[in-house]
């Protein structure tokens, strides 16, 4: 593997300031009912009463099975959380899909955003990018935004093919982004071998990676320049500053840190920054 030190940081001509920035949360099949409305009390509590954040917006991904229930309690409050699904089904009506979710019943449910193409789903369900295709035009098509995770394994990266893996990646919906409303664009890097291991891809290796994902966007359209890129993979409140300094990581999606408010709100809070 690349020695991390070794690389500078990259900066694109980009302007940060118009890119919106975000925190996520991946609550994945976690936690019971119960600690999803208390975790999501204690968020909407702390950000109406003591964290305010000005420039970063904030999402959860529940469980499917949660959304309705989550809707309901962030209605009565206010906070300012929009809600996430974690995967929807490769129509957005519905039908004959025994076990799957449209995109119009997630919307109905209180979602504003699927994730797609998460490495779980790519390595336990072997969904591929056909599937995925699918499952972003499905989302695009019911009126939600895509939050749309690419990155590469670890043998892929110390093959040094990190970039290529990624490009191909993107490249494979390329006519899907041609015409895409940015504002429903969200693309997060993960590198797999990130993914709740506790091993953060340094800002250095993030950053690189992140100005190289414009640089593609931006060959496909100029506009694309201005996506959201969010990194995901052991993000934690004492590696966040590091990771929202950097020019072109505009949030996180984060996994494990996302279960405690507090963790959660200090990440948010260090996107917080134009
Ligand atoms: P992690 O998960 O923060 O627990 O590494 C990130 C993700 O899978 O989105």
């Amino acid at each position: 593997m690349k020695s991390l030190s070794d690389m500078s940081i990259a900066h694109t001509s980009s302007t940060p300031a118009q890119r919106q920035h975000w925190v996520i949360g991946n609550w994945k099949m976690n936690p019971s009912l119960s600690a999803a409305k208390t975790l999501t009390q204690n968020l909407s509590e702390n950000l109406l009463k003591t964290t305010s954040l000005t420039l970063c917006k904030l999402a959860i991904a529940p469980t499917a099975l949660h959304l309705v229930t989550l809707e309901g309690m962030l209605k009565l409050t206010a906070a300012p959380i929009q809600l996430v699904a974690q995967d929807t089904a490769i129509t957005r009506h519905t039908g004959a899909f025994t076990g799957d979710i449209s995109a119009d019943l997630l919307k109905e449910a209180g979602a504003e955003w699927v994730i797609i193409g998460h490495s779980e789903r790519r390595t336990i369900h072997l969904e591929d990018e056909k599937l995925i295709g699918q499952k972003i035009r499905a989302t695009l098509d019911a009126g939600l935004g895509v939050i749309w995770c690419v990155g590469e394994t670890l043998a892929e990266r110390e093959a040094g093919q990190a970039v290529e893996i990624v490009k191909r990646q993107i490249q494979a919906h390329a006519d899907i982004l041609t015409n895409i409303d940015i504002n429903k664009l969200i693309i997060a890097y993960e590198p797999v071998w990130a993914i709740g291991t506790g091993r953060t891809a340094s800002p250095e290796d993030a950053q690189q990676m992140h100005a190289s994902l414009r640089q593609m966007l931006t060959q496909i359209s100029a506009e694309l320049n201005q996506t959201s890129l969010l990194y995901g993979g052991s993000v934690k409140p004492d590696n966040a500053h590091l990771l929202a300094n950097c020019p072109d990581i505009d949030g996180a999606l984060v996994g494990g840190a996302s279960l405690d408010a507090d963790s959660f709100l200090q990440i948010a809070q260090a996107f917080d920054i134009a």
